[in-house]
């Protein structure tokens, strides 16, 4: 068993770990549970015997445990519901954010996070995929992923003191939620489908996990690309005038 000592919960994570999740996954979880119940309480933590420099907020103590935390091997399709998790805790966050730097931030990491997901899954789990889920189920995905890109690029090119940033992002956050459903419903959800295909989640886990790796260390370099869609045909919209003003108009 990995050491793994948080204040006050040996005992649920050598649950966890009998029951066989990733280190990263249940820290996931902890992490969640812990903003969840404190908001936004401070408190210290301590992974394989080392301290986290600091008190830190919980999702920050997240990022900094996945830096220190050597990576166990986790399937396919842990590590996206693992990174399902992540987001759904950075828009809980920017929900309660106030101060528009914080906004900022948030809705960056969100969108770095989220273009990440979509391109490993569009590159190497939904191809995979390909003859071992419904085909309507797949094509949805993909037409999923592209409508959230639309708004990740409205936010990028957007700032927290705009009229539409926040609805933006909860709009983005409720299309998400919507995904994600269909992804990880039971039975007929798409990781559902492709467990009992039998696809290798095991191989697909490891090159997910390169790709997403690669990729993190590219956009924190060269900043986040544009979106690229994959079904959306790149269509021009008209853009209106502001309602007030189209108002004002009459
Ligand atoms: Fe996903
Ligand atoms: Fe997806």
């Amino acid at each position: 068993m990995v050491p793994f000592i948080g204040r006050g919960i040996v005992g649920d994570i050598s649950d966890s770990f009998s029951i066989g999740r990733s280190v990263r996954e249940i820290a996931s979880a902890y992490c969640i549970g812990l903003r969840n119940r404190f908001g936004k309480a401070e408190f210290p933590l301590r992974v394989v015997g080392r301290r986290l420099p600091g008190p830190a907020r919980a999702h920050d103590a997240l990022s900094q445990m996945e830096r220190d935390v050597p990576h166990a091997k986790s399937d396919a399709i842990a590590l996206l519901k693992e990174d399902h998790r992540k987001v759904e805790g950075l828009f809980e966050a920017f929900e309660k954010a106030r101060k528009a730097d914080r906004k900022s931030a948030l809705a960056q990491e969100i969108c770095t996070e989220l273009t990440v997901h979509t391109m490993i899954e569009e590159e190497i789990f939904y191809p995979a995929c390909k003859d071992a889920v419904e085909e309507d189920l797949l094509n949805e995905a993909y037409v999923e992923h592209d409508g959230a890109k639309v708004l990740i690029a409205e936010i990028l090119a957007g700032s927290p003191d705009e009229e539409f940033f926040d609805a933006k992002v909860k709009v983005l956050s409720e299309q998400i939620k919507h995904h994600v459903h269909e992804e990880e419903k039971r039975a007929e959800g798409l990781f559902a489908q492709a467990r009992a295909a039998g696809l290798d989640v095991a191989a697909l886990g490891e090159k997910l996990a390169q790709r997403k790796q690669a990729l993190m260390t590219e956009f924190k370099k060269s900043g986040l690309p544009m979106p690229e869609t994959r079904s959306f045909t790149g269509s021009k919209l008209k853009q209106g005038a502001p309602l007030e003003a189209a108002r004002a108009a009459e």
